[in-house]
């Protein structure tokens, strides 16, 4: 059945945040909002960068989120305003919207939601909206500030149109449009995003979008640290490299097993067509894939095309430069974290005695193999890591796309408040920077609720 985002009645005398977006709205525009939207960030417990390969991650959304107050007008024309200062008010006809991915500025976000509602329900036209954002998760950190700011604006657009679209369709149509700012992300941002609930992480499985509630083991709770370095998927190459990588090694296997690689992308579909168990895959990898970097003359030479060919058909607008590519190392990673998905799942639902021993050792598993294999941490990430462990987290990882952002750690409950003293001393006292931002930057979290619309009473 399919399930629309739902609608809040809120009381704005009992919520601060709303109150002052409202007063914010009425200085800028001098009339009042119609209504508000939401859009939360998330935190990934397992599962990186395998979302784009077609395997299930396990997110959860964060408290944190992204706040629109929004009023509605025949103009066709889209007025944007952030109560953050440092970014710009943008005004644009809904039928001259263009997004540079070369120049990822925050309204190319909301744009993009603007733009995948707009395809998706083949509106010829858009009603005018007026529009404040306010954030509240921390930008560049991994926690998916930029896709929460499209789902927002996506359902935005779909309330300010009188439309009404499931959960599920909306998670699809943010996933796409996002693709406009140059990123080709999985999926799991969005998805999280509109099906999220209160109280519970989830399971989402791709091909097709559904998601399965995973409830978290009693006993510990997440922490979520920033490491400080920021990191703007958009304007580096580092992701689409993974994802071309992964896309290689997809057509590299599937050729060396005789299947028509041409239409094959994502190394899940290539398990999918072989039948194989994740443990077979491994092995696939290791007997037919080399550890050195392959060249692009190697690749075109296995595959048999030219470079033009390779270019055109094969690698992504900001990857077209690149001359190494870690095959060997990038799918296995890809098959052991969506083997690890599968375990942590297990073990959340089967409950055992050790738990969270289980699910903190898959968790420093699947940081080890960002670090190693797919080469997607930093230093300082590393460094935070392990200060964690050190701590008393029984598991610590990099969480979202990585080279920066934020690390996730379980703790045991009754070890939280020195957990949270002894990192804080030890990451972030150190460093003025750090030290001066500690307060948005440690926290505890727990699952949060999912996209809605909000009316005031
Ligand atoms: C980003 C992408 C996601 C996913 C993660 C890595 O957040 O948007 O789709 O690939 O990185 O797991």
């Amino acid at each position: 059945m399919a399930v629309n985002p739902p609608k809040i009645k809120v009381l704005l005398s009992d919520n601060d945040r709303l109150k002052k977006l409202k007063q914010a709205f009425i200085g800028k525009y001098e009339e009042s909002p119609l209504f508000y939207a939401c859009a939360p960030g998330r935190v990934n417990l397992i599962g990186e960068h395998i979302d784009y390969c077609g395997y299930a991650v396990l997110p959860m959304a964060i408290e944190q989120n992204i706040l629109a107050a929004v009023s509605v007008n025949k103009s066709h024309i889209i007025q944007l305003a952030n109560t953050d200062p440092k970014y710009k008010d943008f005004t644009v006809s809904v039928r001259e919207i263009t997004i540079d991915p070369k120049n990822p500025q925050w309204h190319y976000y909301f744009l993009c939601g603007v733009k995948g509602v707009q395809e998706q329900l083949s509106l010829s036209s858009l009603a005018g909206i007026r529009c404040v954002v306010d954030g509240t998760i921390p930008a560049s950190s991994g926690l998916s500030s930029s896709s929460a700011l499209v789902c927002c604006a996506g359902l935005v657009m779909m309330e300010a149109n009188q439309k009404s679209v499931s959960k599920v369709m909306l998670a699809e149509t943010c996933t796409k449009c996002e693709r406009y700012i140059g990123t080709e992300g999985g999926g799991m941002d969005q998805s999280i995003s509109f099906l999220a609930e209160e109280g519970t992480a989830k399971l989402i499985e791709f091909n097709p979008l559904r998601s399965t509630d995973v409830k978290l083991p009693d006993g510990a709770v997440f922490v979520i640290a920033n490491s400080c370095v920021e990191m703007n998927k958009a304007a580096t190459s580092h992701f689409n490299i993974r994802v071309v990588e992964c896309r290689i090694a997809t057509k590299i296997l599937a050729k060396f097993r005789g299947l028509e690689w041409r239409s094959l992308q994502k190394l899940g579909e290539l398990q999918t067509q072989l039948g194989s168990s994740l443990d077979k895959m491994l092995d696939l990898v290791e007997e037919v894939l080399h550890p050195e970097p392959y060249s692009k003359e190697e690749i075109c030479k296995i595959l048999g095309i030219t470079a033009q060919q390779l270019c055109d058909s094969i690698l992504s607008a900001n990857t077209q430069h690149e001359i190494h590519f870690r095959l060997y190392q990038r799918a296995r990673h890809v098959y052991s974290e969506a083997a690890r998905v599968l375990q942590f799942k297990a073990v959340c639902d089967s409950a055992p005695a050790d738990a969270l021993l289980q699910l903190g050792e898959l968790m420093n598993q699947s940081h080890t193999s960002c670090r190693d294999l797919y080469e997607c941490s930093c230093r300082e990430l590393d460094q935070l890591v392990d200060i964690c462990r050190k701590a008393g987290a029984v598991g610590s990882r990099l969480t979202g796309a990585g080279w920066g952002g934020c690390a996730v750690s379980m703790v045991p409950t009754e070890r939280r408040d020195s957990f949270l003293q002894r990192v804080k001393e030890r990451y972030y006292m150190p460093d003025a920077r750090r030290e001066a931002l500690v307060k948005q930057s440690l926290f505890v979290t727990k699952p949060g609720g999912g996209a809605a619309i909000l009316t005031s009473e």
